[in-house]
């Protein structure tokens, strides 16, 4: 898709969830918060639902996942321990003129002609000597250049006389300047992203803790505790889904770069390679046709890597999420964080671009070797069986790490739902509709239920029955107001995938029809008479 048809797309997309009540801006009313974001109605379901179906994939349907809810404020060594102290920050650039921030590593090259100034003569003849520069478009006069040089000596103080020693440089690809307004920037500084706070009354710095950054670094401090009581045997994972917070720079693109999201990560603890050689006998390491499906005594780190890519993606397809919306990207060794020994990224195709949705690391022992080291807590996981062979029984596992987020994957499933099309009204006249086409099995509502016409009594009645044995089951939505064609396009930029309606037939007026509905599917739009006898299993059927 071109750029501006993106771009559009984009705004549609923002348009409805607004409109409809999946996302909408935090503090709104206040002129919103930047990075963060608030889940309405539909957005809230659609959240529940992906953790919940994350959850049941991860702890219930397997037998060597267990879970965890930590606190999202912890002992502030634990990010010395991950390193999130001392290193987990971007490259942060200030505007000069305006003071906007940007990170540098987002800067777009520009190149230009770029006027330097080597400083300003004020109205009272004193020399004010501090240089400064302006990118200014291949073409244009450089007088928007000497009218932002003369701003910003005015904003600092000068009474601004004429320019002194400006001169002119042809520069290419060039990030030193604001790509908004040409103005020189700051050197780049790192920035942490970790939000700050105080434990207690006194904001001193002992007191000082942390929001956590990632969900990640609680299974690792919690590891032994996890491992006594869950009964676990390397190898086996614990999983979390929570909040985490980021001081981003420069959020965007919607909620996919936010300050404030959810994660839901596994910790996936395997035996380091020597240890599965010396137990197994062999080690099996990654080939061109290792099968996947089921995991082996001999697994390496590498095939436990593939594994469990291939189990995301296999994920992903269950919500709706084609392979084909994905890109695996392999990071090239020196992209790879100092911890990691492989990462893949699970790119989806966003609408403003191919963009990070899902990372799988292969972590090695770095984090329990850091809690380890800053605790003086043995992180080691004894092996009875190792020892009675007179093997290395006492070691540190290595962790193999998929880690999602809830909020971007929410974006995707929105925007990948999301149709324009033409489909015939009651009239049979074209018109155009929005459609989410949600996998049933995220849909926020799972079914509608409409009587034909909201004033006649036995309608609704009988509506509103069928409406009351569904919701045990599943989450339905009634609605008896306006046209019947109405009902089903609102309910189809819901995403609702069936809709039922209760007419004269099922009254009995054809008495061949008494107690049957149509059940209405929301991609095709085709129409089937359904006995109500039957209306839960055919529906629990297509949506589990
Ligand atoms: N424990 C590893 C870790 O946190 P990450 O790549 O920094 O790795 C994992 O984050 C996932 O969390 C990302 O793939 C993304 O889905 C989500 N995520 C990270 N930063 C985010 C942000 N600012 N806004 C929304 N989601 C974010």
């Amino acid at each position: 898709m071109s750029e501006p048809k993106s771009n559009e797309l984009m705004e549609k997309i923002v348009s409805l969830c607004k409109r409809r009540g999946f996302i909408f801006q935090s503090s709104e009313i206040y002129g919103g918060l930047n990075g963060f974001w608030d889940y309405g109605p539909l957005g809230a379901e659609l959240k529940r639902n992906i953790k919940e179906l994350w959850w049941r994939s991860m702890t219930q349907l397997r037998d060597d996942v267990v879970g965890l809810e930590a606190t999202i404020i912890m002992h502030p060594r634990i990010w010395e321990a991950s390193g999130h102290t001392s290193t987990f920050s971007d490259p942060m650039v200030d505007c000069l003129l305006t003071k906007k921030r940007f990170r540098a590593d987002q800067i777009e090259p520009q190149s230009g002609l770029a006027y330097h100034y080597s400083g300003a003569k004020a109205e009272d003849g004193s020399l004010h000597s501090q240089p400064y520069s302006v990118l200014v478009a291949p073409g244009k006069p450089p007088e928007s250049a000497r009218k932002a040089a003369r701003l910003f000596y005015e904003q600092r103080g000068i009474k601004v006389q004429e320019l002194v020693g400006e001169t002119g440089e042809k520069v290419e690809n060039t990030t030193r300047y604001n790509p908004e307004n040409g103005s020189l920037l700051t050197e780049a500084r790192a920035f942490n992203l970790m939000f700050k706070t105080y434990v207690g009354p006194v904001e001193s710095e002992e007191n000082l803790a942390y929001l956590r950054p990632e969900t990640a670094q609680a299974i690792f401090a919690q590891f032994k505790n996890l491992l006594d009581v869950s009964r676990q045997k390397v190898p086996f994972g614990i999983c979390q889904i929570g909040k985490a917070f980021r001081n981003e720079i420069n959020p965007r693109n919607f909620t996919f770069r936010s300050r404030e999201f959810e994660q839901m990560e596994l910790e996936y603890f395997i035996k380091p390679d020597d240890v599965v050689e010396q137990a197994a006998g062999s080690l099996a390491r990654l080939q061109a046709d290792t099968d996947l499906s089921t995991p082996q005594p001999n697994w390496g780190w590498e095939v436990w890597h593939k594994y469990w890519v291939e189990q995301r993606i296999r994920w992903y397809e269950s919500i709706g999420l084609p392979r084909s919306a994905f890109e695996e990207y392999w990071q090239k060794k020196e992209e790879l964080a100092h911890y990691a020994k492989a990462t893949v990224d699970l790119l989806y195709k966003f609408p403003f671009g191919t963009q990070e949705l899902e990372g799988i690391a292969a972590r090695g022992d770095f984090d329990l070797a850091q809690h380890q080291k800053f605790s003086g807590k043995s992180m080691e996981v004894f092996d009875e069986q190792a020892k009675a062979k007179g093997r290395r029984a006492h070691y540190l596992p290595h962790v193999i790490e998929p880690s999602a987020g809830v909020d971007r994957l929410i974006l995707a499933l929105i925007c990948h739902a999301y149709h324009e099309e033409q489909a015939p009204d009651e009239k049979g006249n074209l018109e155009w509709r929005v459609v989410l086409k949600f996998h049933p099995r995220v849909a926020p509502i799972k079914v509608a239920v409409f009587p034909l016409l909201k004033n006649r009594p036995e309608l609704v009645e009988k509506a509103q029955a069928v409406r009351e044995w569904l919701r045990p089951h599943l989450s339905v939505f009634y609605d008896e107001a306006g046209a019947i064609g109405r009902r089903y396009r609102r309910q189809d930029e819901a995403g609702t995938p069936f809709g039922v309606t209760i007419d004269f037939d099922t009254l009995g007026e054809t008495p061949a029809l008494k107690d049957t509905v149509t059940l209405r599917d929301r991609d095709s739009m085709k129409q089937e008479r359904v006995p109500i006898a039957e209306l839960l299993s055919r529906l629990l059927e297509r949506i589990r």
